[in-house]
């Protein structure tokens, strides 16, 4: 069984930059399941269909044809035809994917997504439950977190104005896989730490659990 390392917090925790990292020094596969979220919202809006209303999201996410492709250490998503990875963080989909990613029917088709994705290749999957719902067994689990103000200033700096707040309170607050802490995560609180110190604390525990870190020249992203 390939080993996955899950990498869960919320918005503009740093999740992602991390992840891509550590995926990196590990030769593993890097998976955005945000991106999973925000490709179904793109393909809805494009559709003309309101990601409000919850039965017809329910509905297209049943009948949707998603699929995750492998490729060059990432995934490239499809869903009803290829997704332009550049259109998902625009305001549009920024401000309606906490809605789509409150839909059960939506969330048991991505969660089934990403769990056959580790039939295939050793991943670093980023997300909000990853730990606690699509892989509860792992035994490599992260929750990143940071002070609000701290989440807000690294939006604004990304260039991003979306009220992460709000996005945040809905996806603590839903009825299916809320954003929550895995009981056997190892938190931490990148509030005052640099990318490569938060790197490093995740690689050391990998390296402790017998998984090898190989620092690569590279940072980018
Ligand atoms: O990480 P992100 O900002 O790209 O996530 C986009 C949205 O998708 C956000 O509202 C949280 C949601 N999401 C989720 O519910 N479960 C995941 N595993 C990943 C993201």
């Amino acid at each position: 069984m390939n080993p996955v390392i899950a990498i869960d917090g919320p918005s503009a925790s740093g999740k992602s930059t991390v992840a891509r990292r550590v995926a990196a020094q590990l030769g593993f596969v890097y998976v955005d399941t945000g991106a999973m979220y925000r490709a179904v919202t793109w393909r809805l809006l494009h559709e003309g269909i309101d990601p409000a209303k919850t039965a017809a999201v329910a509905a297209f996410s049943e009948r949707m044809d998603f699929h995750a492709i492998i490729k060059g250490g990432t995934t490239r998503l499809e869903c009803n035809g290829p997704i332009d990875p550049d259109a998902l963080r625009s305001p549009d989909v920024s401000s309606a994917v906490a809605l789509v990613a409150r839909v059960p029917e939506t969330r048991a088709r991505l969660v089934a997504e990403q769990r056959s994705l580790r039939a295939l290749a050793p991943l670093v999957m980023e997300g909000r439950d990853i730990g606690s719902v699509v892989f509860p067994n792992t035994p490599y689990k992260f929750y990143l977190d940071a002070r609000p103000e701290v989440r807000e200033a690294r939006r604004h700096l990304q260039g991003e104005e979306d009220a992460i707040n709000r996005r945040d309170n809905i996806d603590r607050s839903r009825a299916v896989a809320p954003l929550r802490v895995a009981d056997d995560a190892r938190v931490i609180d990148s509030s005052s730490l640099s990318i490569d110190e938060v790197v490093a604390a995740v690689c050391s525990a990998l390296d402790t659990a017998g998984l090898q870190c190989r620092p690569t020249d590279s940072h980018a992203s």
